[in-house]
């Protein structure tokens, strides 16, 4: 959702803010603004479109003191009147996060005569603000936060304070501290490069910041210590790109993530006492949303077969609101790239509060679902800045494998390592993706296709080209095409079949002549040289994979398709990294 970055120090806070912003840009890139403080003034400016539209208007904003925000927009489209920050009087703030009472207390405040300017949710908070201001930024911005039902991450300037407070709850805030001065963001990757160490607020923090010195306070208004760690990470924004996108830069880490995932796991000091847990299982729900809950659906096979109890896999957004039953004995293994996710998070805890002990797969170290499980296991993917996900995906999977083989970790740990090679090699090959893109690009309709897991492949291919392209797409078993789909199936429509297994490849086949029966365009995504062979002159694209075992064929059959999405979308002109619509983190429900 949207980012916030908030600055003071000795420096000039607009350049600070702007770059700051530009690597919090894939939090959603709808509009982009700031205010700085200068001179006892607050300047704020503001354009819809990508953080770069701010550039020309920066020189505008003096002082060594701001706060900037990147939207995705919730309540009110994403127009300029509706851009962050928003001011009353003396005051100005940004937010990230939803305020569900927001009508209420707008009607209310309308009432004592204030006008609005905006269609947002976040509007009210500043009004708030300048209403229960009596000499202390912190202490007004308290309780304006006790009057908010929802959640937040709020940075708040006042035109006489030289620093700026900050309040969470729900969506996370990180404070830095460096040579320059201090900081509050969104997330660390926006602290690299400024600040040397940074500490995560806890719910219903608030903290009052200036160039001096932080002070934090907990939801009683009780100073408190956070505990301070180095900054970690590499920077985002367009400076840390190094490739054409990140998309294509990040698929090409997936090799990488499997042997850092690896090498994690093999070093838990808790496998032990995880292995224990998972054999003494009365069952095992998996839960996620979007890449992280289409990684359950083939952790779901690997756990079912290895420990035999009933292993589910649930939609987070579902299972929040009809949970499945559990018990003490369940182990519920929650899987979230960002760990901040909305649906997610409150899923892992209607179980946990049902009595399931709580896993969670993560690749932030500092997130909220790491706070709050029992577990936590480490994916190994490094920052991922395209809003679509691509190498948690596969870090996710290796999690998967590791902890379905307990007695036989070693020669799964090297079985993997033997793939990441054949990963690698498969990301410098750009023709077949491209070929089979073009086939996408040209396409009304992309269905993709395959058996067992090459069809949990499927549903992540699927999801991966539609968020990229704009391709109607879907996943579906190839046994289920006959049972309704083919009725879509013509010229104009694409099937992408997937087959990585010799036990079900024959079933596949079948399918394939079914499409091409009825005109259908097809392409063969397979791991096995005999299917290639037989397939290969008669469909309109056969990509033959690196051979590997089918039960980790996916590492193999997801990254290719990562490619063919990631080339689908520069065919079309569109900008692989943003999306429209979507935004990297979901912190709301
Ligand atoms: C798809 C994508 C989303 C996320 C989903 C969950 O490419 O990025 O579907 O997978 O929003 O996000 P996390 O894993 O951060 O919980």
């Amino acid at each position: 959702m949207c980012g916030i970055i908030a600055y003071a120090g000795s420096e000039r806070a607009a350049g600070i803010l702007y770059e700051g912003l530009k690597k919090l840009e894939y939090r959603g890139y709808d509009s982009a603004g700031l205010s700085t403080l200068g001179g006892g003034r607050i300047t704020t400016v503001k354009r819809v479109g990508r953080v770069e539209n701010l550039a020309p208007l920066l020189k505008d904003a003096e002082g060594c003191c701001g706060i900037g925000h990147t939207r995705w927009a919730t309540h009110g489209e994403a127009g300029s009147a509706n851009a962050h920050p928003h001011e009353y009087g003396p005051f100005s703030i940004v937010h990230n996060g939803m305020i569900e009472n927001y009508a209420e207390l707008r009607a209310e405040l309308v009432a004592l005569g204030d006008a609005f300017f905006s269609q947002t949710d976040s509007e009210v908070i500043v009004h708030l603000l300048g209403r229960e201001y009596s000499g202390d930024l912190a202490a007004a911005l308290h309780a304006v936060t006790g009057r908010l039902k929802g959640c937040w991450a709020i940075a708040a300037l006042y035109a006489s304070f030289n620093g700026f407070a900050v309040a969470r709850r729900g969506s996370p805030v990180l404070l830095g501290r460096g040579r320059r001065g201090n900081f509050a963001a969104s997330d660390m990757s926006a602290l690299v490069g400024f600040a040397e160490s940074c500490c995560v607020l806890e719910e219903d923090d608030i903290a009052l910041v200036t160039a001096e010195e932080i002070a934090v306070f907990d939801g009683a208004m009780r100073p408190v210590e956070r505990p301070f760690r180095p900054v970690e990470g590499e920077a985002g924004g367009e400076d840390g790109k190094g490739c054409a996108h990140y998309m294509l830069k990040e698929i090409g880490q997936n090799a990488r993530t499997m042997r850092a995932t690896c090498a994690a796991l093999a070093s838990f000091s808790r496998s032990e006492e995880l292995t224990a847990r998972l054999r003494s299982a009365d069952k095992i729900v998996l839960t996620g949303c979007g890449t992280a809950y289409n990684a359950c659906l083939i952790g779901a096979r690997l756990l079912e077969w290895e420990y035999g109890c009933p292993v589910r896999a649930c939609i987070a957004g579902e299972a929040r609101c009809d949970p499945p039953r559990v018990t003490r004995r369940t182990v519920c293994i929650a899987v979230s790239q960002s760990g901040e996710t909305a649906d997610t998070l409150r899923a892992a805890l209607t179980l946990r509060e049902g009595g399931a002990y709580l896993v969670s797969v993560t690749n932030v170290g500092y997130s909220a679902i790491t706070r709050v499980s029992d577990m936590v296991l480490p994916v190994c993917a490094g920052p991922e800045v395209c809003v679509a996900a691509t190498k948690s995906y596969i870090g996710q999977l290796a999690v998967f494998h590791l902890i379905s083989s307990p007695r036989t970790a070693a020669s799964r740990r090297a079985l993997l390592s033997s793939v990441a090679d054949r990963v690698e090699e498969l990301t410098a090959e750009g023709e077949y993706a491209r070929t089979i893109a073009r086939l996408c690009a040209d396409s009304r309709a992309v269905f993709f296709i395959g058996r067992g897991a090459d069809y949990d492949v499927a549903v992540e291919a699927s999801l991966k080209l539609r968020e990229v392209s704009y391709i109607f797409s879907a996943g579906m078993p190839a046994s289920e095409l006959k049972h309704g789909t083919l009725a879509l199936v013509d010229p104009t429509v694409l099937s992408v079949v997937i087959i990585s297994d010799g036990g079900t490849a024959e079933k596949c086949v079948n399918a394939v002549e079914q499409i091409l029966s009825r005109r259908g365009k097809v392409a063969v995504v397979t791991t096995l040289p005999r299917i290639a062979e037989s397939l290969g002159g008669r469909v309109d694209a056969c990509w033959l994979l690196p051979c590997v075992p089918a039960h980790a064929s996916a590492f193999v059959t997801a990254t290719a398709l990562q490619l063919v999405a990631y080339r689908a979308a520069l065919l079309l002109g569109l900008d692989p990294d943003k999306p429209r619509n979507l935004a990297k983190s979901v912190t709301v429900e």
